[in-house]
């Protein structure tokens, strides 16, 4: 693969998940020393332009990030070209991608998550949009351990 410099992260709504993923991958490729782009966005387009979700936004302030100026936006197949790595948060994202990218090489670039840290089990960032704190609190805690190995592979590439 080509040098990753762009890195897109994908669910469906673009106000709890991937606005997170970028946040803390942009927090920790600062404090990596890594030079990198990150940006975010939804499959669907509902939430279009609005800051990510309340619960999301004070889920980061507890953990000393802000992704309040953070706003939504709908995926567009320009991102195949745009970005260098595309990580979808679930199956779901990961299909709808799929089913997006007109070329192997464009389709070579969508990655499920958190295979990267849990290889071949395809598992979900699970949706917090209709759970609890704990809920965010959980995707926060499986999206750092994310970010943590995704950093580590760029770095020591
Ligand atoms: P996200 O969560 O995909 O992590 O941003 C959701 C946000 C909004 C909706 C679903 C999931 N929604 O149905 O509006």
């Amino acid at each position: 693969m080509k040098s990753v410099n762009k890195i897109l992260f994908v669910c469906l709504g673009n106000i709890c998940r991937s606005p997170l993923a970028e946040g803390i991958c942009r927090a920790k490729a600062q404090a990596m020393g890594l030079q990198l782009t990150f940006d975010s966005c939804g499959t669907g387009g509902w939430h279009a332009g609005e800051p990510p979700d309340l619960r999301a936004q004070q889920c980061a302030t507890r953990h000393g990030l802000s992704i309040t100026d953070l706003r939504a936006r709908k995926f567009v197949t320009a991102d195949f070209d745009a970005f260098d790595l595309i990580y979808a948060m679930d199956m779901h994202n990961y299909s709808d991608l799929v089913r997006l990218a007109k070329t192997p090489a464009h389709k070579a670039k969508i990655r499920l998550l958190l295979n990267e840290v849990y290889p071949n089990e395809n598992m979900p960032v699970p949706d917090p949009f209709y759970g609890r704190e704990s809920d965010f609190e959980h995707a926060f805690d499986l999206l750092e351990q994310a970010a943590e190995v995704v950093l580590s592979n760029i770095k020591n590439r």
